[in-house]
């Protein structure tokens, strides 16, 4: 076999999605976006813009009107809703800008929902939220419901939670829009961990100082793809926001 070259993580083509409700709002207008395996990739773009639809299109959330979506060169058109189910359990770790915890289930419960994808029998599930919490500095926090944690913390709960199943791609939605600028910054630490571990990720963001926290920036405009913006390693941050040792405080 000859040797092609590195898959992406996602491939997107041409996506067009238009809401009907009263006027037609053409939401997305023919965006083109790849994702290459181990790549931190910001959008930013005005209210309205098309940031959580194309979000919603890549987390098989939502099927595109046209345009095609690849998962690791899996068409997801093509798959059944059950494949569909399953690969946004187990490939997609989906951050929402509003946590969506439940909330009568304490952080460990909610960290250990999605488990029951890749371990139905839930053996060592509360071990795993358990350490998945810890892993974002919420250890001595494992049972308590969303309503008694601050907005910080059911953030970094949501994190973990995304990262259960060990996701090749996360999705976040605005992770840090309701939260100060230091516990943003904790939030991006994360985020610069896990990309240094080889996760692919995808982060809408309103902050410029937030964004350049990735490789690139797209830049959505009325639905399309205004520009992308490389950012060089002058232009990125960190992680370490300010510091100059690399890696602090990193906790594993
Ligand atoms: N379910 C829906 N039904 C009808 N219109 C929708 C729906 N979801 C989004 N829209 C419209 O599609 C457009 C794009 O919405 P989208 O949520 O993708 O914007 P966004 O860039 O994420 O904005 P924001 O920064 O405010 O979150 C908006 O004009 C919005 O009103
Ligand atoms: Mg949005």
């Amino acid at each position: 076999m000859s040797q092609s070259p590195p898959q992406p993580v996602v491939a997107a083509r041409d996506l067009r999605r238009t809401y009907h409700l009263g006027e037609p709002v053409h939401a997305l207008d023919g965006v083109s976006l790849e994702l290459p395996k181990g790549s931190f990739t910001a959008v930013m773009g005005p209210s309205g813009s098309g940031k959580s639809t194309l979000m919603n299109l890549l987390g098989c959330l939502d099927t595109a009107d046209e345009g095609t979506v690849e998962i690791r060169g899996q068409p997801v058109a093509s798959l059944s809703d059950g494949e569909r189910a399953r690969i946004r359990g187990t490939e997609i770790g989906f951050i929402f800008q509003t946590f969506n915890l439940m909330p009568r289930l304490t952080a460990a419960e909610n960290v250990a929902l999605p488990l029951v994808f890749t371990n139905p029998e839930g053996v060592d599930r509360r071990e795993r939220a358990e350490r998945l919490l810890s892993r974002v500095g919420l250890g001595d926090r494992l049972d308590h419901a969303p309503s008694e944690l601050s907005g910080g913390q059911r953030q970094r709960v949501a994190i973990a939670r995304a990262l259960a199943n060990e996701p090749a791609l996360v999705l976040a939605d605005e992770p840090t829009g309701n939260l100060d600028t230091e516990t943003g910054a904790e939030i991006m630490d994360i985020f610069a961990e896990l990309n240094a571990a080889g996760r692919t990720i995808l982060m809408v963001t309103h902050e410029r100082h937030i964004a350049e926290h990735a490789e690139r920036i797209v830049h959505l405009v009325d639905g399309e793809t205004e520009r992308v913006e490389q950012l060089d390693s002058a232009g990125r941050k960190d992680g370490s926001e300010g510091s100059t040792a690399a890696g602090t405080g990193a906790e594993s």
